[in-house]
């Protein structure tokens, strides 16, 4: 299989992770000098970094251990290192690593790390224990919805990943080897279970949960759907917040606050309303941190007017100990590596760490295009951009939505707890924040949610797809309320002139959406196409109103670009990413932008693939309305993607002749995995992110390698499934090019 060009190298790595997934106790990645070094040389060294305040590991937080360690580079990823629990007491291994060199990690031969690391640490994620699904049902219901035996064999399969991924703790907390042994995990007040996205990420994540506990529920998993609700409380009522995760070095920051809407979907799912007896005090409390430690005053360049908003901002001056090299290759080595990036002052530096730990806050660490004042300056490696990050000055659309979403629905919460007062006050801070977001990020000629620039005082220009929030968040814009000169009909085409972008997108790209549309070669741009989004995207669909989404697409005999509205994507047609229609993807440009080869365009004539069969029985006699077209298309995309890329690295469909006349869902041979670089036995990795250009590939890009398991991409599958089963049709996966 030709993918896109890098995550061809990594895959069979990946899939070694993904078999790691599969028991919390099994295979640890085994360190090794790295390559051009000889045993006996000495370890590289840096300017000592600032202890940070907020992490007091003398193992797992920045200082001269860490420090010394991540620098010797013997793992290729940093997360491995600080995922290690010790094998003796903390005070044994400090004073082990005091006898090295000058003690303080200077003069230390590779193998003496390596000797140091082997003997004092055990395997990676062994601080947890695989839990038993005590609930897990084969068959929910919802697969006697599923009428193709293509699709019906998938979703049971992945329904039966989440064993695979449920994780759970000794009594004690983190399983250690002995008294006085520790880790990095972070212990909840009572064992309970809980869901990891996956591969290098060994440990509950914050807003993966929301897409995870979406997909239990359709599991019929609602057990381990509360138990990941009532971690989430212990963490509010220890620290105030929620950690981006349930480890030492996550926290000194948060992730995007979905705990209010993970309660809020499970209450109806359930209609346990009893968990709020607990939960409701701490949503209260994690949205006081929002509040007191990320909002800003800004005044609208647009109405003049004050508005209280929310960003990214997390208060650190050193590297993300999980990325540790990562991030000190950008801050401190770049410039001597890179010619044309000058060296940073002191602050400068502490302000970049500052920005690195807040992109990796946003959840899309890292998007250039939103995230970087020069997301183009050097598509040749991920590290330019990077140096110029400016998370900090960016007023993000999605998190404002979600905490506006958050308030809507505290108001509800209290009401049903019969407490007018707190009701009242929720409701007079959605309102707030609602005026907000469309003062500050809606553009009524562009048509769509924009960041806010604080640094440019001004809108962003290039499209991101964080604008489908507000409409997740059910947030109509101003037209729909206020334009009262606008009749009803002309609504509803203002409305499809706001979705022309994603209608567009859906013509022209064989996968599913792309978090932007710059390709920088940072893994929250383009090509990269995530279920989070796909989700989000799909639950705004839904939100529009009848009214406004019930009319008949309008035509589009030259291309549906001819539907954008001017500026929307902040970029001509001709310089939106390259969609190949015959050949491989690894002749798509990662730098595409600029380049002046005209796009091909009779792709827009092309009946798009993979979008599911039009309905008729859900409008009336006149058929679906735009919206609804847009919906079955997207989610038709989505699954064919899973599909697709979860066959082509093995995934045995196991279909009678009958079933499959062609024989087109047949299983990959051994060979052809061999030549994907995969193991011959692989039976179907499910990726974290896929590619919005072959639905039979995986996303590449980003700090770390392709990662299988996955949480999301599951949660989003079975959901999906469950809610808009009725609209999925068998998929067509592309011929896999070896
Ligand atoms: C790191 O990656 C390289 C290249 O893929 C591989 O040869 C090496 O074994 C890996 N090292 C470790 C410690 O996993
Ligand atoms: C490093 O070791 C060399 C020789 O073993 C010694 O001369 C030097 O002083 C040491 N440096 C430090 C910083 O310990
Ligand atoms: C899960 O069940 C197996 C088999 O009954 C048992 O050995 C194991 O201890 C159980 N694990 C947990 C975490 O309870
Ligand atoms: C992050 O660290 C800073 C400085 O050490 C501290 O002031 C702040 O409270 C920490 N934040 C969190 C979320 O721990
Ligand atoms: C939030 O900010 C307050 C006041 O600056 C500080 O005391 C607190 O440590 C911060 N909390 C977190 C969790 O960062
Ligand atoms: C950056 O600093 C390094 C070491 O201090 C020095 O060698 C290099 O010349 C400096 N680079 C620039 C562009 O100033
Ligand atoms: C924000 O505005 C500044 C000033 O115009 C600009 O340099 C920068 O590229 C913009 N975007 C980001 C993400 O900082
Ligand atoms: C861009 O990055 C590549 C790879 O790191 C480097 O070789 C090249 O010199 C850089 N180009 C510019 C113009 O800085
Ligand atoms: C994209 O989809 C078209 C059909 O719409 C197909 O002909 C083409 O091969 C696909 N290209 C890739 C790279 O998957
Ligand atoms: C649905 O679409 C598929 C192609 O995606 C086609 O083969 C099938 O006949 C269609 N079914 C109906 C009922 O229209
Ligand atoms: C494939 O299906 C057959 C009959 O439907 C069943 O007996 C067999 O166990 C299945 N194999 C796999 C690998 O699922
Ligand atoms: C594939 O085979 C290898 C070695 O024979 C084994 O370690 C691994 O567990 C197998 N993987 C799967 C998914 O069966």
């Amino acid at each position: 299989m030709r993918i896109l060009p890098f995550s061809l190298l990594t895959i069979g790595a990946a899939l070694a992770a993904a078999v790691a997934a599969q028991d919390a106790t099994s295979t640890a990645a085994v360190p090794a000098i790295p390559a051009g070094k000889q045993a006996t040389d000495m370890i590289p060294t840096g300017p000592a970094p600032k202890k940070q305040r907020h992490c007091v590991s003398s193992i797992y937080c920045p200082g001269p251990l860490l420090q010394a360690v991540q620098l010797a580079q013997l793992f290729n990823d940093s997360k491995t290192f600080v995922d290690k629990p010790t094998l003796k007491a903390e005070s044994e291994v400090l004073s082990a690593f005091s006898k090295l060199g000058d003690g303080k990690g200077h003069n230390v031969t590779y193998q003496q790390m390596l000797d140091f690391v082997t003997s004092n640490f055990g395997a990676e994620g062994g601080d947890l224990i695989t839990a038993n699904l005590t609930d897990f049902k084969a068959r929910p219901g919802f697969l006697s919805r599923i009428k193709d035996a293509a699709l019906s064999s998938f979703l049971t399969q992945v329904n039966g990943y989440w064993p695979l991924l449920a994780r759970t703790t000794a009594s004690t907390g983190a399983k250690t080897a002995c008294e006085g042994c520790v880790s990095s995990f972070l212990p909840f007040e009572k064992t309970r279970t809980f869901v990891v996205p996956g591969g290098r990420f060994r440990e509950l994540y914050y807003w993966d949960t929301y897409f995870v506990i979406n997909g239990l529920l359709a599991s019929e998993l609602s057990s381990v759907a509360k138990d990941l609700l009532m971690n989430f409380a212990d963490l509010v009522d220890k620290y105030g917040f929620v950690p981006n995760g349930n480890r030492i070095y996550y926290l000194n920051r948060s992730q995007p606050p979905m705990l209010t809407q993970m309660v809020s979907t499970y209450i109806k799912a359930t209609r346990d309303t009893s968990v709020l007896d607990r939960l409701l005090p701490l949503l209260v409390r994690e949205m006081g941190y929002w509040d007191v430690n990320r909002t800003v005053t800004v005044t609208s360049p647009y109405s003049k007017r004050e508005h209280r908003v929310t960003l990214y901002n997390v208060d650190t001056d050193g590297p993300r100990p999980e990325s540790y090299l990562e991030d000190f290759t950008t801050v401190e080595m770049a410039a001597a590596q890179e010619p044309g990036l000058a060296n940073l002052t002191e602050r400068q530096r502490d302000r970049l760490y500052a920005n690195l730990a807040s992109g990796a806050e946003s959840g899309m660490d890292y998007s250039a295009a939103r995230w970087s004042r020069r997301p183009l300056v050097n598509t040749s490696n991920t590290v330019s951009a990077l140096r110029y990050l400016n998370t900090n000055a960016i007023v993000p659309t999605d998190l404002n939505a979600i905490l506006y979403k958050n308030e809507v629905t505290l108001s509800r919460f209290f009401r049903l707890r019969h407490d007018g007062t707190q009701a009242q006050a929720w409701a007079k801070r959605a309102r707030a924040r609602r005026e907000a977001i469309h003062d500050l990020f809606w553009d009524s000629s562009r048509k769509w949610y924009y960041d806010f620039n604080t640094t440019a005082h001004a809108r962003v220009r290039p499209w991101a797809a964080s604008g489908f929030f507000p409409f997740w968040a059910n947030i109509l814009p101003p037209f729909v309320h206020k334009a009262s000169h606008l009749d009803g009909q002309a609504k509803a085409r203002e409305m499809e002139a706001t979705f022309a972008g994603l209608r567009y997108l859906i013509d022209r790209y064989n996968g599913t959406i792309a978090t932007t549309l710059l390709p920088t070669m940072q893994q929250w741009d383009s090509p990269n196409a995530w279920a989070p989004l796909t989700f989000i995207a799909v639950e705004a669909l839904a939100n529009v109103p009848r009214s406004l989404g019930g009319t008949r697409p309008s035509p589009a005999p030259k291309g549906s670009f001819a539907l954008v509205p001017k500026g929307q994507f902040g970029l001509p047609e001709s310089q939106l990413p390259i969609q190949l229609i015959t050949g491989t993807n690894d002749s798509i440009p990662y730098a595409g932008v600029g380049k002046t080869e005209a796009n091909d365009g009779s792709r827009e004539l092309m009946p798009p693939h993979n979008v599911g069969n039009a309905t008729t029985t859900q409008t009336t006699a006149k058929g679906e309305g735009w919206s609804d077209a847009l919906l079955r298309e997207l989610v038709n995309r989505y699954m064919a993607s899973a599909l697709c890329s979860w066959r082509a690295t093995g995934g045995n469909l196991n279909l009678t002749q009958q079933q499959d006349p062609t024989g087109s869902f047949a299983t990959v041979s051994s060979s052809t995995l061999e030549k994907e670089g995969l193991p011959t036995n692989a039976t179907g990795l499910m990726f974290e992110k896929f590619s919005m250009l072959n639905i039979n590939a995986a996303g590449s890009g980003g700090e770390y390698q392709v990662v299988t398991g996955f949480g999301w991409t599951n949660g989003v599958v079975l959901s999906f499934a469950n809610e808009f089963g009725h609209l999925l049709t068998r998929p067509e996966c592309p011929p896999i090019v070896v």
